[in-house]
C-alpha cells in the first residue's frame, strides 16, 4: 500500500504530533511504500519570516529521522520540492464549491485564534488534497483534528475524477482511536497553537515544570477518581504497559491516590520513551549535510511520481505543455 502524510512545520513538534500521527508513520514504513513531508506552503499561511521558516522544515526533517524513520526506504521530502502541486491546486480549485471550503472548520478556528483570514488559509485543504492525490495514496495516517481535510480530498478527487476520467484514487484517512486526540495540559486537544502542548524533545526540570502544571480537578486524595475524563491518566495510557495502566486504574478508582503521583509517573514515562530519540537528535544536528541529502534524494523520488501523475492530468484537462520538460 501506498502512505502519506504530512506535518507543517510551524512550530517545535509535540507528543500530540508523535503520538497522534508520526508513531503510526513510523510503524507504517517497514510493511508498505511511505512517502512523508513537511506541509512548508501551508506552514507560509501563517509562518512568514524566511529564516525561521527555513529552520523549522529542516528541523521537522530532523525530527522524522531522530524517531527512525528509515530514509533508504521511506521518502521523505520538503513539499516544495515538488512545485507540480501548486499546479495541481490550481486545476484542483476550479472543481471546487466554495460552500465546500466555507464548511471547513480549521479555518474558522485559526481566523478565531487571530490569524490573518488570508487567501492561502482559506484555500489550505484544496492544496492539501494536491498533495495527497499527486502520489496516488492509498491510505493518510492522522490525527482526529484532519479527519475533515480527509474527507474535502475525497471529495475533490470525486469531482475531478467525474469531469475527466478516473485519475485519482480515493484515500482512507488512519485515524487510532486510542490516540486520535492526544490532550494538551489544558485537558483541550493538544496544539502549539492553543499554548497547552508539551514540546517532543523536552527534557529534565523544563519537562517536569511542564507535566506538574497539567490541570487536573480538586478531587480529594482520599476520593475515588474517574481516570477517563483525567488528562495524567489519559497521557498514561500512551505510554504504560496495559499491566502498569489498569494498576493505575484501580488506584484511581478506589481513591487513596493524589494526582501529583501520576503526573510524576507521566514524567518518568516520557523520559523514557524519549530519551533514545534525543539522543539520535543531538547527533542529527551535528550533521546537517546529511540531513540536506535525505531531503534532496527524497524530493527527487517524491518528484518523480508527481511528474508522471501530472502529465495525466494535464491530458485530460486539456493543457498538456507545449514542450517536453527536462526529466
Ligand atoms: P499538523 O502539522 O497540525 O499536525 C501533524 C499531525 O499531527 C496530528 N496531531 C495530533 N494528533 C492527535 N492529537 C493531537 N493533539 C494532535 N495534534 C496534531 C495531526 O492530526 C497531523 O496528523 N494539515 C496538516 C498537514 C498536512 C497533511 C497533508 C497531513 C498537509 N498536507 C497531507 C496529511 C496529509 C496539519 O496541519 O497537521
Amino acid at each position: 500500500m501506498r502512505i502519506l502524510s504530512g506535518i507543517q512545520p510551524s512550530g517545535r513538534l509535540h507528543i500530540g504530533n508523535y503520538f497522534g500521527a508520526m508513531r503510526q508513520h513510523l510503524a507504517l514504513q517497514a510493511e508498505n511504500e511511505a512517502f512523508y513531508f513537511m506541509a512548508s506552503y501551508h506552514a507560509l499561511t501563517t509562518v512568514q519570516d524566511p529564516k525561521e521558516l527555513r529552520a523549522l522544515t529542516i528541523g521537522v526533517a530532523t525530527d522524522y529521522l531522530a524517531l527512525g524513520l528509515d530514509p533508504k526506504k521511506t521518502v521523505l521530502f520538503t513539499q516544495q520540492d515538488v512545485p507540480e502541486v501548486t499546479e495541481l491546486t490550481w486545476m484542483f480549485s476550479c472543481v471546487t464549491p466554495m460552500g465546500l471550503l466555507e464548511r471547513a472548520t480549521s479555518y474558522k478556528d485559526k481566523v478565531a485564534q487571530g490569524l490573518m483570514a488570508n487567501h492561502g488559509l482559506f484555500a489550505y485543504p484544496v492544496l492539501q488534497a494536491a498533495d495527497i492525490l499527486i502520489y496516488l495514496a492509498d491510505l493518510v495516517p492522522v490525527g482526529q483534528d484532519q479527519k475533515q481535510h480527509i474527507e474535502i480530498t475525497r471529495d475533490i478527487a470525486q469531482k475531478f475524477n467525474n469531469q475527466f476520467g478516473e485519475i485519482f484514487k480515493i484515500p482512507d484517512a488512519y485515524i487510532l482511536e486510542e490516540t486520535a486526540v492526544v490532550p494538551g495540559i489544558d485537558g483541550k486537544k493538544m496544539s502549539k497553537s492553543y499554548g497547552n502542548d508539551i514540546g517532543m524533545f523536552e527534557e529534565g526540570k523544563a519537562l517536569r515544570k511542564m507535566v506538574m502544571s497539567i490541570v487536573t480537578d480538586s478531587t480529594p486524595v482520599e476520593e475515588p477518581k474517574d481516570p477517563e475524563t483525567s488528562t495524567p491518566f489519559l497521557l498514561l495510557k500512551l505510554m504504560a504497559s496495559p499491566g502498569e495502566l489498569a494498576d493505575w486504574e484501580e488506584r484511581y478508582r478506589t481513591g487513596g491516590m493524589g494526582y501529583g503521583e501520576v503526573k510524576q509517573r507521566v514524567y518518568e514515562l516520557l523520559e523514557e520513551t524519549f530519551a533514545p530519540f534525543r539522543e539520535r537528535r543531538k547527533e542529527l544536528e551535528a550533521d546537517p549535510d546529511y540531513v540536506l541529502d535525505v531531503l534532496r534524494d527524497g524530493g527527487l523520488r517524491a518528484r518523480a511520481v508527481a511528474h508522471t501523475t501530472m502529465e495525466q492530468v494535464r491530458d485530460a484537462v486539456g493543457l498538456p505543455i507545449s514542450y517536453k520538460p527536462a526529466p
